[in-house]
């Protein structure tokens, strides 16, 4: 799992490249490097650490060329180590390469080339395809077609992109299960990985397909079928992410920018035109059984899904993560199955669709990044437009998908008939206010928060618990907690508590509290049954509660207060006080928050 980024353009592109390689780093970040052609020659450095450590020892900046290509890896085939880091050449120096996914027959590939006098260099797979190229250029000196031919012996999944001596000019792409997209531009064209890489540069795009390969240079593109040759007439569509999203902003870290990007984001998911909100929801009354789906924290915007369902529409969606459903759900035509991926590459996801249209399921997704896999693979997509979410923990993307959810389970309840047309109407109504209640107390509670988080930040081992809806919101929240701060945080059911894990409690234990408001009472005073059992085994206890809760502040170690505002919300803004929770425990911990140790943000493997 990698970024890939070429750029052909007019002037040098050495500074551009880096730039693409910065806003791709999510993918993958243990080493990264870069090709670039300049005056005859390619040229090329790479080297093992994050993108600004290689690109100051590497001196990226001081490469010239006009025509390039870059990578950022994430270790799959081979270790970390600068042999195995892209860009890499074939052995005559002619064809250089980058690439994300994996050639499955690269052992047989590479066994074939080494019969054949071909030397390897490193241990991954990737090498093979440059050494192919030299291979098949040899039969048919024409770069077009030996690009083509050398494709026609890989298996697996691939985003390429490559440039070569004999055509200095010009980058050849081609991808088949891994995403690759054009930015368009004046006299700078890109390849990529994802429109993250250029969208400051350009927001005119193309989408490529599998079994496309394109031919690009700085001021045109082709794209062409590799089945025939024929060129495919494209649609530049033009993506409505901004360049000031896709960057800091001031903000000390993305996951701090993103969480404070989501009152604008609730906004754009509120905004979702209502038909594509209907085409889905359709598709649950049309269905016998329908199923959520996603991994990660996607999984747990399923399993809020299954609340919102069962209160809203009164049907019950089971939530499967996606790693499991291939060996946990038999699918047929009576199915409908709805996914959840910010990044729309997940493998585990990727792989829970297949299984399911093998069995006939009709399938329906929630996705961020327009042209991904997984967006292309469904009968029917909405994009949540929550633009580019470059932290590797998901904060603003989630809670979209819930906005969309929330409003996909309402119209299911109005076409089926739990909810009248007034009540449906009452709901939309409470969450129009939502975005500023949310921008609100963001703002006033974050210093709040931070200042807590300096005082429990030593914590070792958490519960978050909750009951209902908050429970899967407790499981978001300790899994965002395990992310960024490498530290246990369990999530679990607050009526569960009693049934094993009070076992643990003593005074050393911290546990953390999803409590509704008074007026929820039957999950209020359950919930504050288990806040009871912790308090007489003398755990610590922060809670979110209202103003007015004395009952609750009395017995609380620690709370943060929310407004008051329609029950329904109240989970939602939970959930973003406890990212902030996190994001604070971790800048006390002094950790790399927008890239955790041996996470990924998109995980395309399996
Ligand atoms: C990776 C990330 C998680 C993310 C999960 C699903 O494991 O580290 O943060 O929740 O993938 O990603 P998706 O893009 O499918 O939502």
């Amino acid at each position: 799992m990698c970024g890939i980024s070429a750029i052909a353009s007019y002037k040098p592109v050495a500074e551009k490249l880096f730039q693409c390689l910065i806003n791709l780093e999510y993918r993958g970040y243990d080493s990264c490097g870069m090709a670039l052609f300049d005056q005859q020659s390619l040229k090329l450095r790479k080297n093992i650490g994050n993108v600004e450590e290689v690109g100051a020892k590497e001196r990226f900046f001081e490469m010239s060329g006009n025509t390039g290509i870059a990578h950022t890896r994430w270790a799959t085939h081979g270790g970390v180590s600068t042999e195995n880091s892209h860009p890499h050449s074939s052995n005559d120096q002619n064809f250089v390469i980058v690439h994300n996914g994996i050639f499955s027959n690269y052992k047989t590939l590479r066994k074939s080339l080494k019969n054949k006098g071909y030397q390897f260099h490193s241990d991954t797979d990737t090498e093979v395809f440059a050494n192919l190229l030299q291979e098949e250029f040899k039969k048919t000196p024409h770069v077009e077609q030996a690009f083509c031919q050398a494709i026609e012996h890989l298996q697996g999944s691939y985003a390429i992109a490559m440039i070569t001596t004999h055509q200095p000019d010009v980058v050849f792409a081609v991808k088949k299960d891994s995403p690759l997209v054009l930015g368009i531009n004046d006299g700078t064209n890109y390849v990529s990985s994802d429109i993250n890489a250029f969208i400051a540069e350009t927001n005119d795009t193309v989408i490529i397909d599998d079994e496309e390969y394109v031919i690009m240079t700085k001021d045109n593109f082709q794209v062409k079928r590799l089945v025939d040759g024929q060129e495919v007439k494209k649609k530049i569509i033009k993506v409505q992410w901004d360049r000031q999203t896709a960057q800091r902003g001031g903000f000390s870290h993305y996951m701090l920018k993103e969480i404070f990007d989501q009152p604008q984001t609730v906004r754009n998911a509120l905004h979702i035109p209502e038909e594509e909100i209907g085409k889905i929801a359709q598709k649950f009354l049309d269905k016998k059984q329908s199923y959520f789906v996603g991994v990660g924290t996607t999984y747990y915007v399923a399993m809020i899904g299954t609340y919102l369902f069962s209160q809203y529409a009164g049907l019950h969606v089971p939530a499967i993560s996606s790693d499991e459903f291939p060996s946990l759900i038999p699918t047929d035509q009576n199915n409908h199955v709805l996914f959840f991926s910010q990044s729309g590459e997940t493998y585990d996801t990727r792989m829970a669709i297949r299984k399911a249209m093998e069995g006939g399921a009709a399938t329906s997704a929630i996705v961020n990044v327009v042209g991904s896999s997984i967006s292309q693979t469904v009968e029917d997509c909405i994009f949540q437009g929550s633009g580019p979410e470059i932290c590797v923990v998901s904060t603003k993307a989630a809670l979209s998908q819930i906005i969309i959810l929330w409003q996909i389970a309402l119209k299911v309840g109005e076409l089926n008939g739990n909810l009248t047309a007034e009540q449906a109407h009452q709901f939309r109504e409470n969450f129009n206010s939502f975005p500023e209640t949310l921008e609100t107390m963001i703002n006033e509670e974050s210093g709040f928060i931070r200042d807590l988080a300096a005082k429990t930040f030593h914590v070792r081992s958490w519960l978050f618990m909750g009951k209902g809806i908050y429970y899967p919101i407790a499981l978001e929240s300790a899994l965002k907690m395990k992310e960024v701060t490498y530290l246990h945080a369990e999530g679990l059911p607050a009526g569960f508590l009693k049934h094993g894990t009070l076992a643990m409690v003593d005074d050393s234990m911290y546990c953390l509290f999803f409590l509704p408001y008074r007026e929820d009472s039957e999950l209020y005073h359950s919930t504050m049954n288990a806040i009871e059992e912790v308090k007489a085994r003398n755990g610590k206890i922060i809670a979110f509660c209202t103003e007015d809760d004395k009952e609750a502040q009395e017995i609380l170690d620690h709370y943060f207060i929310i407004p008051k505002i329609s029950p329904e919300l109240t989970p939602l803004l939970e959930i973003v006080l406890a990212q902030l929770f996190s994001y604070y425990s971790a800048l006390h911990l002094g950790l790399n928050i927008d890239k955790p140790r041996n996470l990924a943000k998109s995980v395309t493997v399996g």
